[in-house]
C-alpha cells in the first residue's frame, strides 16, 4: 500500500489518499461463499424472525445469479401470533474481517418501507463494543438521508468540526453515552438513502479504514463525480482521487487502531424493534398504525424491503 499527501488548502487536516489492491471481488451467487446467514435473536428487539440460508432460499428471501445478489423480507404472510417474533428476514456476516481496507459496495436497491431499519455495517460481533462498530449505512422507515456512525468502549469522541461533506451529530462514540446512539455523520444527500436511493438506481457506499482515520464516501448511481475506479470496480483504487468523504472519523481524540479490532461486515434487515420502533420516530416518520402492528399485518407493504447487491468488492 503506497501513501501520497493530497495537497489541501486548509492546514487543520491533511487527508491522506492510498492505492490498494483487491483482495476480494464478491458477485452473485458468490455472496453465498463469502457470508454466512445468522439465524439469531435480533440484538436490537425488532419485530423479525432471521432465517437461516436453507429457508431464506426457499421462501426466495434470498437470490442470486451470475451478476446480482438478492435479500429481502417475506411479503407474503401476515403474522397473526402475537407470540410470534416478527417478520422472516436476513441477516448476513462476512467470513472474513478486515482491519485496515477499502470495501466498495455498488448496490442498486435497498430495503424501503414504514417500519424498515436495514444497516450494512463493520463489527466484531464476539468484542462488542471493544473491537468497534462503523455503521456505513442505516436508517429507518423511509427517510431520505443515510447516517454514518462509529460507536465504541469509552474514550473515542470525535471533533465537531472536520473535512467532510456530511452533517456532525452527536461526537462521542461511547455506547453508554446518550442511549448508544454514537457519534453520527448524516450524509445529506438527498438520494443517499431509501426510496430516494432507489429511485435513482442506488449507487456506491465506500470505507476507507486506516490505522489512523476512518472515512466514508457515496456516491448516487448517476452522480457525475464517481471515481472511475469505483465504478469500474477493478483491481485497484486509489481513494486519493475520490475527493472529500461524506463522512470522516480522524483520531484527533479517538486512537484507531486501538479502538478498532478485525471487524466482519454485515447486512442485516430488521423492522420496528429499539430505533425504527420508538413511538416518537416511528409516528413523526409519517407510517400509519403502529411499528410492530403494520409489520405484522400488511404483508404487501414489504414488496420492496430488499437489497440488490451487484457486488462488494475489498480492497487491502
Ligand atoms: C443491525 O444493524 C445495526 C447497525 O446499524 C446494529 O446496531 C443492529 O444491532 C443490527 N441489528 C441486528 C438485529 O443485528
Ligand atoms: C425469486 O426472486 C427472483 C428475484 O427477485 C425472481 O426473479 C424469481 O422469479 C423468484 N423466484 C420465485 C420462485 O419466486
Ligand atoms: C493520528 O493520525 C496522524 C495521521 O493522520 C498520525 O500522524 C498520528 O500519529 C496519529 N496519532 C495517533 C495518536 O495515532
Ligand atoms: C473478535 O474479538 C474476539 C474477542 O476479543 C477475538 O478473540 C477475535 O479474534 C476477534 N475476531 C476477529 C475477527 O478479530
Amino acid at each position: 500500500m503506497s501513501f501520497r499527501l493530497l495537497t489541501l488548502s486548509s492546514s487543520i487536516t491533511a487527508v491522506l489518499g492510498a492505492t490498494y489492491s483487491r483482495s476480494e471481488n464478491i458477485v452473485g451467487t458468490g455472496f453465498y461463499n463469502s457470508f454466512n446467514f445468522e439465524a439469531i435473536a435480533d440484538p436490537t428487539h425488532g419485530r423479525v424472525n432471521y432465517v437461516s440460508e436453507a429457508t431464506a432460499k426457499s421462501q426466495n428471501l434470498t437470490f442470486a445469479s451470475a451478476n446480482t445478489f438478492i435479500l429481502r423480507a417475506d411479503a407474503k404472510t401476515a403474522i397473526s401470533d402475537s407470540s410470534a417474533t416478527g417478520r422472516n428476514s436476513v441477516r448476513i456476516r462476512s467470513n472474513n474481517a478486515y482491519t485496515t481496507h477499502v470495501a466498495v459496495f455498488d448496490i442498486k436497491h435497498m430495503p424501503q418501507g414504514c417500519g424498515t431499519w436495514p444497516a450494512v455495517w463493520e463489527t466484531n460481533e464476539s468484542n462488542w463494543p471493544n473491537g468497534g462498530e462503523v455503521d456505513i449505512i442505516e436508517g429507518v422507515n423511509d427517510q431520505g438521508t443515510n447516517q454514518v456512525t462509529l460507536h465504541t468502549s469509552p474514550g473515542c469522541t470525535m471533533p465537531a468540526s472536520r473535512t467532510q461533506t456530511g452533517t456532525t451529530l452527536l461526537t462521542n462514540c461511547d455506547v453508554n453515552v446518550a442511549g448508544n446512539s454514537g457519534c453520527g455523520v448524516s450524509v445529506g444527500q438527498a438520494p443517499s438513502y431509501g426510496p430516494t436511493f432507489n429511485a435513482d438506481g442506488g449507487g456506491w457506499y465506500a470505507i476507507e479504514r486506516t490505522s489512523t482515520f476512518i472515512s466514508v464516501w457515496f456516491w448516487s448511481r448517476n452522480a457525475a463525480n464517481v471515481p472511475a475506479d469505483v465504478k469500474a470496480g477493478g483491481t485497484a483504487v486509489n481513494t486519493g482521487n475520490w475527493g472529500t468523504p461524506a463522512a470522516n472519523f480522524p483520531n484527533t481524540s479517538c486512537n484507531i487502531a486501538q479502538f478498532f479490532d478485525a471487524n466482519n461486515i454485515i447486512i442485516n434487515l430488521t423492522f420496528c424493534g429499539d430505533w425504527a420502533g420508538q413511538a416518537a420516530i416511528y409516528g413523526a416518520s409519517g407510517c400509519p398504525s403502529t411499528c410492530n402492528s403494520y409489520v405484522d399485518s400488511n404483508p404487501t407493504a414489504f414488496a420492496n424491503a430488499y437489497f440488490q447487491f451487484n457486488s462488494i468488492n475489498i480492497y487491502e
